[in-house]
């Protein structure tokens, strides 16, 4: 069985794992693992197909009142427990008195990082490939025809796909079998600034074309008409899946913060830069999607059919576009490290501190499952395996695990942390695990823990449910 006998570790070292250098080196890595792929890729691509405007807004209000107290309370039973997610949780249980069942949330958690790198890498591999077609000057000049046939004639070949997401999954495993040594941080320190940076460039360019004042509109006026129910859960999974939130990547994370830092200012400014990377990806999309007569529900080929576009008429355009998509692949590539961390310190738990088979292990488990979705875009385009249900229909295996992680495991997972943190941690508990005095701060925290964010999330359930 496993040994889960680790004295309590509130005072810090664990297992000779260093913690993080300063408060910045956690924001930055914890900021390197929300920016990804969700908020350049999926967040426009979710916000064409829900409608624009009123998505946005339910997204908004679910980051703040749901994302954020989550995000502070998994930092910090990651940061009480100081163990993989799955004896964090079996450790705090026993301190905390409370049911040693609590442990399966670290382990749906862990499940829920498996299942969603298993698809992440697929688009971690576009994105390499991207970073190809842009080198060698594919965009330049090209219409939205050849741009969209590059595109599908990537998906259409299985060997392509499987290719490309072998090679994301290599450089993962290599950079986590390694541990997040001083390399990653100082490469995270200096790479997440120039996605900014570039993403401004971009914002730049957008707005000079005729599509700015359109998008902007649909983007920011809310037409409520086209809220449906399967938005609104889709708008809460997303500001799940955009914070990493409960699948133990943040877990993992806070396990590494040292006691004197304070939980709720970094959860604040990882939610603040996390949601403005999204607002600025969409504001450099939608613009070329509306100039050039593109479909905005163009579904996960959203950025890679627009913004190669640009860049193939903007000057310095091979140069632009490189980085670009460099960059998107470094942020996917820091946000897929931290999915598959609490794996990973697990199996390392277990093996007595193996990393490197541990990293191996559960790579290979994640790059296995990755075949199946890189196939469901070419050979198993026609496999719908829930497709008798209504509400599943046309999806493909790709979709159906994107749907049950984002939709369904993450939502859960967090309602279950906030109860954690809300009830079956008591009040004083849960000030000093903050390190927060009791007061306005820490009581509404706590009230927002106990009913607002649990209620929200169950309410758009049963709604969904109905
Ligand atoms: N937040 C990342 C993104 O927006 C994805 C991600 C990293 C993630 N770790 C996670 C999603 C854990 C869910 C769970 O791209």
């Amino acid at each position: 069985m496993n040994e889960i006998s680790q004295p309590t570790a509130q005072q810090g070292g664990r297992h000779g794992n260093p913690l993080w250098s300063s408060r910045l080196a956690f924001i930055l890595a914890a900021t390197g693992s929300a920016v990804g792929l969700g908020n350049i890729w999926k967040f426009p691509y979710i916000t064409g197909e829900y409608g624009g405007g009123a998505f946005v807004l339910v997204y908004l209000l679910c980051i703040a009142l749901i994302g954020v107290p989550i995000l502070i309370a998994e930092v910090m039973l990651g940061r009480r427990g100081r163990r993989s997610p799955l004896h964090t949780m079996a450790t705090l249980a026993r301190e905390d008195g409370c049911s040693a069942h609590w442990l399966l949330l670290g382990g749906m958690g862990m499940l829920a990082g498996w299942l969603i790198l298993s698809f992440y890498s697929v688009i971690g591999g576009w994105s390499l490939a991207y970073v190809g077609n842009a080198v060698s000057g594919q965009f330049a000049g090209a219409d939205a025809n050849q741009i969209g046939t590059l595109f599908g004639d990537m998906l259409a070949r299985p060997a392509t796909l499987l290719g490309w997401h072998s090679l994301f999954m290599l450089v993962v495993i290599a950079i986590v079998c390694r541990g997040l040594k001083s390399g990653m941080e100082k490469a995270i320190n200096l790479l997440m600034p120039l996605l900014f940076l570039l993403l401004l460039v971009m914002v730049g360019y957008a707005m000079s074309t005729p599509g700015f004042e359109q998008a902007t509109s649909f983007l920011f006026n809310p037409d409520f008409s086209k809220l449906t129910t399967e938005a609104v859960l889709t708008a809460l999974g997303h500001a799940f899946f955009t914070l990493s939130l409960a699948s133990g990547a943040m877990m993992a994370y806070g396990s590494f913060l040292p006691k004197e830092y304070s939980v709720t200012g970094t959860a604040v400014t990882i939610a603040i830069v996390d949601t403005v990377v999204a607002l600025l990806a969409g504001l450099a999309i939608f613009p070329l999607v509306f100039s050039n007569g593109l479909e905005v529900a163009a579904g996960p080929g959203l950025i890679f059919q627009t913004l190669p576009l640009a860049f193939g008429q903007m000057p310095f355009g091979i140069l632009f576009g490189s980085l670009f998509f460099a960059l998107l692949l470094i942020a996917a590539i820091t946000s897929a490290i931290s999915m598959l961390e609490p794996a990973v310190e697990w199996l390392e738990e277990r093996q007595q501190g193996n990393r490197l088979r541990a990293a191996l292990i559960a790579g290979i488990a994640v790059w296995t499952l990755g075949i199946v979705n890189a196939l469901s875009f070419n050979l198993l385009g026609d496999v719908h395996p829930l497709g008798f249900l209504t509400a599943f229909e046309g999806k493909t295996i790709f979709d159906l695990l994107d749907y049950l992680t984002a939709n369904i495991m993450l939502p859960l997972g967090g309602l279950l942390m906030a109860v954690y943190a809300g009830w079956a941690m008591s009040a004083q508990a849960l000030a000093q695990a903050l390190s927060l005095q009791p007061g306005m701060l820490f009581n509404t925290l706590r009230f927002v823990l106990r009913f607002i964010s649990p209620v929200l999330v169950l309410v758009v359930f049963i709604n969904q449910l109905v």
